[in-house]
């Protein structure tokens, strides 16, 4: 195993999961995919394996099932170098908006259940000394919008628990990088009609993570303009955001 050990990627069925595998077991770093029915995962672990040269291993896991964290870590064995969520749900805004059952299921899976997890692999980095834990947040949890404000509330409070962890941690060898991918080509927005300007691909998500650990940055925008598009629409007043921008 190489010295900075171990990488935990927490929602590895997703194709920025596998992504960010790959770019790290390319860097010689051994890789632990979690994910539901994992096991529909061997193709990908194989072909990761046989590239990078080291070990993938495949673990199920329900971020909506909190009672099976412990077991869980038990099964990750030795606390990775490294631990990556990924894990997320779009969800349908306007299915979201009238059923609670729906809304409560997109809040728990951005939200609730990453961070519940994040927050016990965080107190053993912090009893051990070290470690990185890198959270996929989103744009969408920079300004709630009426298209997407469930989800969105989520990512907020996402975001909101990893700068609060990288606070706690920061004096204590372990560090919390927030990403904000903006648009992504994926499963998540097949279908969807995407500015290619302002659209990454998998592939580009996971050099970001790498690059953001190895650089320790705090919140990356994958792409940069998302930091000038967001601090834009930050900055339009309430009044005039909540009639003409509704989108
Ligand atoms: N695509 C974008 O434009 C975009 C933009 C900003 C942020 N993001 C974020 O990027 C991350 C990855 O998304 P993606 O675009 O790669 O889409 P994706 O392929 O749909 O990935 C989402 C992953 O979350 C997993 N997941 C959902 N509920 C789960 C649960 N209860 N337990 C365990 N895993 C669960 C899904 O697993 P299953 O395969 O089992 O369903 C899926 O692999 C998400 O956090 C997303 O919010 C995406």
């Amino acid at each position: 195993m190489s010295a900075a050990g171990s990488v935990l990627v927490i929602g590895g069925a997703s194709d920025i999961g596998r992504a960010i595998a790959r770019v790290y077991a390319e860097a010689g770093r051994p890789v632990v995919l979690a994910a539901r029915n994992a096991s529909r995962l061997q193709t990908d672990a194989t072909d990761i394996q046989l590239r990078g040269g080291v070990p993938v291993t495949l673990l199920d896991l329900d971020i909506l099932d909190s009672s099976t964290f412990p077991a869980f870590l038990d099964a990750v064995g030795d606390l990775p170098g490294t631990v990556i969520s990924v894990v997320g749900l779009l969800g349908d805004q306007a299915q979201s908006s009238i059923d609670p059952a729906i809304a409560e299921t997109v809040m728990r899976t951005n939200y609730i259940g990453p961070a519940l997890l994040l927050g016990e692999i965080a107190n053993r980095m912090e009893r051990r000394g070290s470690g990185t834990i890198i959270g996929i947040s989103s744009v969408a949890g920079d300004r709630g919008r009426a298209s997407n404000y469930i989800y969105g509330s989520a990512k907020a409070g996402f975001t909101a628990f990893l700068s609060g962890l990288r606070n706690r941690l920061a004096t204590k060898g372990v560090h919390v990088v927030t990403i904000k991918p903006g648009f992504v080509d994926t499963q998540m927005t097949k279908g969807m009609k995407l500015p290619p300007l302002l659209t990454a691909s998998p592939l580009e998500v996971a050099n970001a993570v790498a690059a953001s650990e190895q650089r320790r940055r705090d919140i990356v925008y994958v792409r940069p303009i998302w930091r000038v598009v967001m601090g834009v629409i930050g900055a339009v007043p309430e009044k005039i955001f909540k009639t003409r921008m509704k989108s």
